[in-house]
C-alpha cells in the first residue's frame, strides 16, 4: 500500500480477515481506492455497489495486483436510489452473521439535472442522504453488537453552502424554478452532518459519555479527481482533476484512517474531519432542531426503520 508521508498511516496496519468493513460506492473513485488499501491490510471488505459488473471487475483488478493472496472481498448489491434495495442489502448482509467494524457511507452523486429515485425522491437527497440514513439504521444493532465499531459518513466541505431551511422545507428541491445540482449537493452534504450528529446524540442516549461503543465520524475526503465531477466539468474533468485535485489513492487513505486506524479508537462527540485534520462544521449542523426535524422527515420518507 502506498502510505504517503503526509498521512498518519506511516505504520502499516495488518489484519487477518478479522476486520469487517462495508463500503458503499466501492466500484469507483475514493471507494474503490479505499477497498484496495483495506485489502492490502488484510481487512474483509464488503463492496456495496449498484453495478454487479463494475464490482466484479474491481475485485478482479484488486486480486490481480494485491500482495494479499487471501484477499477477502464480497459483493452485495446495493442501489441507494431504491429503498427496497437498501432493505435487501441489509437482509443479505445480516444473513451472513458477520460483525461490522466499520460502515463507510461513501457512495454519492452530484447531478446536473433533476432526476428521481425509485420512490420519487430527488436523486441527490435520495442517494446521498436517505439511502444511507436507512442503511445505517438497519445495521445499527449489528454495529452496536460489534462494538467498538465506526460509522464513517462522507460529507464535503461544500456543506457550508447547504441551506438547512430549504433542505427541511423542500428536500426534493421542487420549489426553485431551475434545478441547481450544486445547491442540492450542498444541501445533501449538510444533511450528512445533521444525520451524523443526531446519530451521536441518539447513541449517547442524552449522556455526554458514550453509551454504545459506536463512533460516528463525518469527513471531507479532499477535492479528488474522480467521476463525481464528470457531469459538471464534462471532458475537462480528468484534465482539470489531474492537474489540481488529489488522487483517489491518496485521499482514500484518510477514509481508511478513520475507518480502521487505532488512533481513532473510541472517538466520541460531533466529529468532522477534512482528510486527517479535525475541523468545525458550520453552526447550522449543530442545530438540534434541524437535526431532529431531518431525522423525523427521513423516518417518514423511508417508511419506518424496520426491515
Ligand atoms: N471527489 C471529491 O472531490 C469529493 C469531495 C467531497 C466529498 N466527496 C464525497 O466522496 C464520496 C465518494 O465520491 P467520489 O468522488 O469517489 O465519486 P465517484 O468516483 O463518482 O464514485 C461514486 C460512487 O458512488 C456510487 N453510487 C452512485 N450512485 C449510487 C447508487 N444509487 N447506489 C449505490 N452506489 C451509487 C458509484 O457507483 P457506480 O460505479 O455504479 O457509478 C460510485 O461507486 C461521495 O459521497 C462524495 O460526495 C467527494
Amino acid at each position: 500500500m502506498s502510505q504517503q508521508a503526509n498521512s498518519p498511516l506511516t505504520v502499516p496496519l495488518r489484519f487477518k480477515g478479522d476486520k469487517v468493513v462495508i463500503i458503499t460506492g466501492a466500484s469507483d473513485g475514493i471507494g474503490k481506492a479505499a477497498v484496495t488499501h483495506l485489502v492490502e491490510m488484510g481487512a474483509h471488505v464488503i463492496l456495496a455497489c449498484r453495478s454487479e459488473d463494475k464490482a466484479m471487475k474491481v475485485m478482479e483488478e484488486i486480486r490481480n495486483k494485491t500482495a494479499n493472496k487471501d484477499a477477502m472481498m464480497q459483493f452485495i448489491p446495493l442501489d441507494l436510489s431504491d429503498l427496497e434495495s437498501v432493505r435487501n442489502f441489509a437482509r443479505k448482509f445480516l444473513e451472513k452473521n458477520l460483525p461490522i467494524h466499520a460502515l463507510v457511507c461513501n457512495a454519492g452523486v452530484w447531478e446536473v439535472e433533476r432526476k428521481k429515485t425509485k420512490q420519487q425522491f430527488e436523486n441527490t437527497y435520495g442517494i446521498n442522504h436517505l439511502g444511507h440514513f436507512l442503511l445505517v439504521n438497519l445495521l445499527l444493532d449489528k454495529l452496536k453488537e460489534s462494538a467498538p465499531s465506526r460509522i464513517i459518513i462522507l460529507s464535503s466541505k461544500i456543506h457550508s453552502s447547504g441551506d438547512a431551511k430549504e433542505l427541511l422545507s423542500d428536500p426534493n428541491y421542487e420549489k426553485p424554478s431551475s434545478y441547481s445540482g450544486k445547491q442540492t449537493y450542498a444541501n445533501s452534504k449538510l444533511a450528512n452532518l445533521l444525520f451524523a450528529y443526531k446519530l451521536v446524540r441518539n447513541l449517547n442516549e442524552g449522556s455526554s459519555i458514550p453509551q454504545s461503543g459506536v463512533s460516528v465520524i463525518a469527513m471531507h475526503p479532499g477535492v479528488v479527481n474522480t467521476q463525481i465531477f464528470a457531469g459538471l466539468l464534462g471532458s475537462f474533468s480528468s484534465i482539470i482533476g489531474g492537474l489540481f485535485f488529489d488522487t483517489p489513492e491518496h485521499a482514500s487513505l484518510s477514509v481508511v484512517f478513520h475507518a480502521v486506524h487505532p488512533d481513532q479508537n473510541g472517538v466520541t462527540g460531533f466529529k468532522y474531519y477534512e482528510q486527517w485534520k479535525e475541523k468545525k462544521s458550520i453552526a447550522d449542523s449543530f442545530n438540534e432542531k434541524y437535526q431532529d426535524d431531518l431525522w423525523e422527515m427521513s423516518v417518514k420518507h423511508v417508511g419506518g426503520l424496520t426491515l
